[in-house]
């Protein structure tokens, strides 16, 4: 099908530093937070398109543009993936292993819906309508007056042993 690209240039891209990012950096900041990178990822997908079963290193803002997506991940994701087994990407497979329905915590996403991924747990996303956009606001090292999040700590001490690997991993997924 057609997509007018153009048309989210104008829509959405244009200012998207002065008007998304810069304010959203002066928000955190204003409320003690301080990180290590800090930037927008576009993903484009069609219906019936599925993400592979992972997690980030980073913290995830998730802000839904057009169309429709469900974002699946569990809601006690310890029971599921120990912070230990997430740091070194334990999860990344096509599909999310077998488990019960009533463990899964499905958000169904529409236009300006905006969603938390927490750092190192696992999820996946779907695609509900014949074409979806989001834009995902990445943070890396993300850190509140001083302290890290409890997985973010773990990847933290896995990096201390293993320097070589230190934010090496975040594109070994072909598709998010
Ligand atoms: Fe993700």
């Amino acid at each position: 099908m057609h997509f007018n690209l153009s048309r989210f240039y104008s829509d959405l891209l244009e200012g998207f530093q002065e008007e998304v990012m810069i304010p959203w950096r002066t928000h955190l900041s204003a409320h003690g937070f301080t990180w290590q990178r800090l930037a927008p990822i576009l993903f484009l997908s069609t219906q019936g398109a599925s993400s592979t079963y992972h997690n980030d290193n980073s913290h995830g803002l998730v802000w839904q543009v057009h169309g429709t997506k469900t974002f699946h991940s569990y809601l006690d994701p310890d029971k599921h993936l120990p912070a230990e087994a997430a740091v070194i990407g334990e999860t990344t497979a096509e599909e999310p292993p077998e488990h019960d329905a009533a463990e899964r915590q499905s958000v169904t996403m529409r236009p300006d819906d905006q969603l938390w991924s927490h750092a190192l747990t696992p999820h996946w996303v779907t695609t509900e309508t014949a074409l979806a956009m989001s834009v995902t606001l990445s943070h890396g090292g993300l850190c509140h007056q001083g302290r890290f999040s409890e997985r973010e700590l773990a990847l933290r001490a896995y990096w201390d042993e293993n320097p070589g690997e230190a934010w090496a991993h975040d594109l070994r997924n072909v598709r998010y």
